[in-house]
């Protein structure tokens, strides 16, 4: 069922149930097919509200700080696996009561920690990241395999004296928005520097950069590739993506509240802002798509967007629309949720959009409103 965009309140992120429930059933396809263990990474959606949904399909999640371990510990009632480039001494003591795995980011840091670790009365697996040195993405901001990358060891930093003592598993994180040939790229990698370690391991996390969820994605390639490499190793398999559990499942819906012209350029100001509310399209950067918009077409009318803070770069630029645009009427920004929502902030005071779902049942359901404690009480 469509989303009724003219029932939803400007501005408000809206996911929509029916797609966001296609996602999970495809991941937990995978999941059961390939034999790996599919969590939800918090960093790339963590929007809770709609987590009793998500836990008919999935119970896990990948945490990179305390807070996210928490929230996995309160609302998905698992324990999480956790990575972070660097733990503090004073938030150690949480990461080991909310998580199961935890993946050090250095030899330092494991050795900093591993005593702690060891000694927790519950079980925890120890991991270790590691730089595959091949990446396969085409942008830098997402790399974590640069030159001088800080993310992981490499296998020269373990060629003289192996894995320390304790470790159980390895963590790769090298994909973005990717597909399984890359993974397959990856895993070759990892095999030519790393298999020797295979033997003393329990498991092997290859992190985020699944896009399994992306209509063109060869699932069953992705099944096939897993399973083969399961049975090779004997490693348990778990797979992190963030993007992939919310990829096209909801809009953010906003308002043209002014239209100004300056040197034949016309903009239409919103009611969100580009830097407040859509970070990545100024720092990836991108141009989303606005549903009943397209890419410039002479002759009809064209629009700049632009955000409501005074940054003065916060617009992008051009759409057209079969009509002219006039204040009060909706702008409805495609595949708003992922990373998106996670990302939002306060800056300039302005009004962060409401959080909402759009249920099977063809209704609108308002889970979250932002006022001024909201602003007010993350600046004192
Ligand atoms: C360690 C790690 N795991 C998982 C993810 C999730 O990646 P994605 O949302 O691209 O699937 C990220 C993203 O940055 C990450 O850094």
């Amino acid at each position: 069922m469509q989303i009724d965009y003219s029932k939803i309140p400007s501005p408000c992120f809206v996911i929509d149930e029916e797609r966001f429930r296609n996602n999970l059933a495809l991941i937990k396809h995978v999941s059961e097919e390939s034999g790996a263990e599919i969590i939800l990474a918090f960093k790339g959606f963590a929007m809770w509200g709609v987590f009793p949904i998500l836990r008919e399909y999935v119970n896990g999640a990948a945490a990179s700080s305390v807070n996210e371990a928490r929230l996995c510990y309160e609302e998905i009632g698992t324990l999480a696996h956790t990575y972070s480039p660097v733990f503090k001494g004073n938030e150690f003591k949480s990461i080991l009561k909310y998580s199961s795995h935890i993946t050090f980011n250095s030899l330092n840091q494991f050795n900093k920690y591993s005593g702690l670790l060891l000694k927790y009365p519950r079980k925890i697996s120890p991991g270790l990241r590691i730089n595959p040195e091949y990446s396969g993405t085409a942008y830098e901001l997402y790399n974590s395999c640069s030159p001088g990358s800080r993310l992981g060891v490499t296998a020269e930093d373990l060629a003289e004296k192996g894995l320390p003592d304790g470790i159980e598993g390895l963590h790769f994180h090298a994909l973005f928005e990717s597909d399984s040939f890359a993974l397959e790229k990856i895993l070759e990698s990892v095999e030519s520097k790393f298999s020797r370690f295979f033997p003393k391991l329990k498991w092997l996390n290859m992190g985020g950069g699944h896009l399994m969820t992306r209509k063109d994605y060869d699932i069953e390639h992705l099944i096939k590739i897993i399973r083969h490499f399961k049975e090779k190793t004997g490693l348990h398999i778990i797979l992190e993506p963030g993007s992939a559990f919310a990829w096209e499942t909801g809009e953010l819906v906003a308002t043209v509240e002014d239209i100004t012209r300056n040197q034949g350029i016309t903009t239409a100001i919103l009611d969100v802002s580009f830097t407040a509310h859509m970070p990545d399209c100024l720092e990836m950067p991108y141009k989303p798509k606005i549903i009943g918009a397209t890419d410039p077409v002479d002759g009809k009318p064209g629009y700049r967007m632009g955000g409501n803070s005074c940054l003065s770069g916060d617009f992008i630029g051009d759409w057209t629309f079969d009509h002219e645009l006039k204040p009060g009427e909706r702008i409805v920004f495609w595949d708003m949720i992922h990373y998106t929502m996670v990302k939002t902030t306060t800056f300039n005071g302005v009004q962060h959009p409401s959080i909402g779902i759009w249920t099977n049942d063809g209704i609108f359901r308002l889970i979250r409103e932002f006022g001024y404690d909201d602003y007010k009480n993350r600046l004192s």
